[in-house]
């Protein structure tokens, strides 16, 4: 089930708990004396009330969780593996991965996994073959292959994804914005040592 359909399952069920809860006060309002009736039936219609707008929130908080937890795998947010044949050469051109946003570098420090996006204002930052370089095609800030700042109005280096070599030789980038690693410039310890 989706976390929408999760969410409006939970606004159903919510709004039918209240109905039943409330038709349990009006039934048992229906016996012993007048005083114990009303006093009866006010209790239960709040305690109906207060049931049901729990439920609801329940149901909304989880379904709201549900929506926004970054848990997702092989998509932008989550955990993307890499096959080994996509790990470039050292200096080789980067690789592009479109559904995690970020490129593959290989120098002989190691891997980097990094971002695409600019940390000037944001633009996806092409990497110019001509050029050797990442460049900015919004306000012309200007990347080293390493990530480094070159030149133009970012603050500083590339943002780099957290990346991890696998047994087989594939590799796993961390793509969770939260985790993003932001630098200066590039050191060497940045990089991930990979051997095929
Ligand atoms: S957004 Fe890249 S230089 Fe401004």
């Amino acid at each position: 089930m989706t976390p929408l359909a999760r969410t409006l399952t939970g606004l159903a069920s919510g709004w039918a708990a209240g109905h039943v809860l409330g038709l349990a006060a009006r039934l048992q309002a229906g016996h012993g004396s007048t005083a114990k009736k009303l006093h009866s039936r006010r209790s239960f219609t709040r305690n109906a009330a207060l049931g049901a707008t729990m439920i609801i929130t329940a149901e909304i908080a989880i379904g709201t969780v549900w929506l926004l937890w970054p848990n997702k795998t092989g998509a932008f947010g989550g955990d993307i593996t890499v096959a080994g044949i996509n790990v470039p050469e050292i200096d080789g051109a980067p690789f592009r991965f479109p559904e995690g946003k970020f490129y593959l570098v290989h120098t002989d420090d190691g891997i980097q996994a990094l971002y695409w996006k600019c940390v000037h204002l944001g633009c996806t930052v092409p990497w110019i073959a001509g050029s050797s370089r990442f460049i900015c095609p919004c306000h012309g800030s200007i990347y080293e292959y390493n990530g480094s700042r070159i030149s133009g109005p970012a603050p500083r280096a590339m943002d780099g994804m957290p990346v991890t070599v696998n047994d087989n030789g594939s590799i796993t980038v961390n793509t969770n914005p939260a985790t993003l690693i932001m630098r200066n410039t590039y050191t060497p310890a940045d990089a991930t040592p990979y051997t095929a």
